[in-house]
């Protein structure tokens, strides 16, 4: 029924994207068994086989959170747990793109224009927008005005990242989506490094509302736990002590980072905008409108100074010479004679859309507490990382893993109480897991919900597990049938996202 790749790819123009386009496995992502479901599901659906599947995984930051936008490095690993898609180009006479889910009922189907520069409705998000934002960001590598030539997708889509629990289901969509575009939709620039198909991704992301820093994205392409920088984006693999297990466990609080951006995720990045213009001109460096991150302004004192600028000193700065709270109006007192609308040159044009979202919602910005979290988060993350290189050295494993636990749960406190990005749920989660033994415990991800990491020594973690399911069975109401492991699992490193292209012989198994 399918023709096998190597027979539909035909044009030069094909193989050599095949060739150049790093993520191609040969080790089929899914069990037989799992593999031929597929099959018989995309059959079902859309009357032939796949050509090709997908898979990108999600992520849990394990520290450096809200950091990443502001210029500074991160530490996420990974998951085993992915986002899949089984993909075929659709006949000639379709020109819309079709995106079914395994499990139709809760995620209905649908479909957008072939066109990459076709918008994505605001009015409502709905799940395969995400998949639309992976297309478009795909295109953003063609340099010419992207003008879709090649076939549409058929794409059916299934995974085990749990939803709205801040591990980046959504991401690992965008990521397989636009990995899926880029292997077989026809184009003149195919980026050849993970870190460019990284910042696609990320770009792409920012079509459907929120203004991330790449974090979520960069690990999904690349995989592994690392120390994740942008910028350009830029990793540093990080081996984490094998005494330690990172256990993520869920607050069933929903955390959907694109829903109520406006008043959080987006409003934070706003805040960070704001606070790096009022921080550089209270450091009289010059050209104030122009900063967008903590980091350049950082790297601007550095260089104006002729000398290194340690991060705790930026956080002192930040403590002495921002004021807690803002109103628009105290920052045109401090940004004047430039009116709001001149305030971020460089700002894309979606970027303004979301600007404009958060003015409109907000009464006041919240500045010192915003830029004294990243500073001193983003120095948490280099002691993290130090910590975990040296117990490669000589260490003591049980002082590294006190080190990396106190640097844990030093960002939960500075995210709750200076980011305000925790919650009531969260808060006494994280505390349980301490209670419960663990070294170190913390919100992770864009936080308002969604899961918490803990570090547990792998001796306790037999303990901490049980005592973690007693707590649930008394404290979190589970929905009926809802499976313990999505809820509380062990993180393990996983590799980063793939295609894998299967041989005629597997597609004709089902
Ligand atoms: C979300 C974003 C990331 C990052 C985290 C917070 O996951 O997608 O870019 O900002 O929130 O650390």
């Amino acid at each position: 029924m399918s023709l096998s790749p190597a027979t539909r790819a035909g044009t030069s123009m094909r193989s050599s994207i095949v060739s150049t386009l790093p993520c191609l496995t040969t080790t089929c992502p899914f069990t037989s068994e799992h593999q031929t479901n597929i099959n018989t599901t995309f059959r079902q659906r859309y009357g032939q086989f796949p050509d090709f599947y997908v898979s990108a995984p999600g992520r849990v930051n394990l520290i450096g959170e809200h950091i990443d936008y502001a210029g500074y490095g991160v530490l996420p690993m990974a998951l085993s747990k992915t986002v899949w898609m089984a993909v075929a180009r659709a006949p000639s006479s379709v020109h819309k793109i079709r995106v079914e889910h395994m499990n139709a009922e809760q995620f209905p189907a649908g479909s957008f224009p072939k066109d990459p520069q076709a918008a994505i409705p605001n009015a409502q998000h709905a799940w395969y927008h995400y998949v639309q934002c992976g297309y478009k960001g795909a295109w953003l590598a063609d340099t010419a005005t992207p003008s879709c030539t090649g076939n549409a997708l058929q794409i059916l889509v299934g995974g085990t990242i749990p939803l709205a629990a801040g591990l980046s289901s959504s991401s690992a969509l965008v990521v397989a989506s636009t990995l899926a575009t880029l292997y077989c939709t026809p184009q003149p620039t195919i980026p050849h490094r993970l870190e460019e198909i990284a910042e696609l991704a990320r770009q792409a992301e920012g079509f459907i509302g929120t203004m991330g820093g790449g974090m979520d994205q960069a690990i999904s392409v690349m995989g592994q736990a690392r120390l994740v920088q942008f910028d350009p984006v830029r990793t540093l693999p990080v081996t984490l002590p094998p005494e330690a297990v990172f256990v993520v466990a869920n607050s069933l609080t929903p955390a959907e980072k694109a829903v109520a951006a406006h008043v959080c995720y987006n409003k934070r990045v706003v805040e960070m905008m704001l606070a790096s213009k009022v921080l550089a001109r209270a450091l009289a460096l010059p050209d104030v409108l122009s900063y967008k991150t903590f980091a350049q302004v950082q790297n601007a004192l550095a260089k104006q100074q002729d000398r290194p600028v340690p991060l705790d000193e930026m956080q002192q700065l930040a403590r002495r010479h921002l004021c807690e709270e803002y109103t628009e109006a105290d920052l045109l007192g401090v940004l004047s004679p430039a009116a709001w609308e001149d305030w971020f040159p460089h700002a894309s044009s979606e970027e303004r859309v979301r600007i404009g979202q958060v003015r409109e919602a907000a009464t006041s910005y919240v500045l010192r507490g915003r830029a004294v979290h990243v500073y001193a988060e983003a120095e948490r993350v280099w002691q993290f990382q130090r910590a975990c290189a040296l117990n490669d050295d000589d260490a003591s494993p049980a002082s590294t893993l006190d080190t990396l636990g106190a640097l844990m749960n030093a960002s939960h406190v500075s995210c709750d109480e200076l980011y305000e990005c925790s919650c009531p749920e969260l808060n006494a989660l994280t505390q349980r897991c301490r209670d419960l033994g663990a070294l170190g415990s913390r919100l992770t991800g864009a936080g308002w919900g969604g899961s918490c990491v803990s570090l547990v020594s792998t001796k306790h973690l037999d303990t901490f597990l049980e005592g973690l399911k007693d707590y649930y069975a008394t404290n979190v109401s589970l929905a009926k049938g809802q499976d313990w492991n999505e809820i509380c699992f062990s993180a393990v490193p996983t590799p980063g996202a793939s295609i894998y292209v299967p041989t005629s012989l597997e597609n004709g198994k089902a």
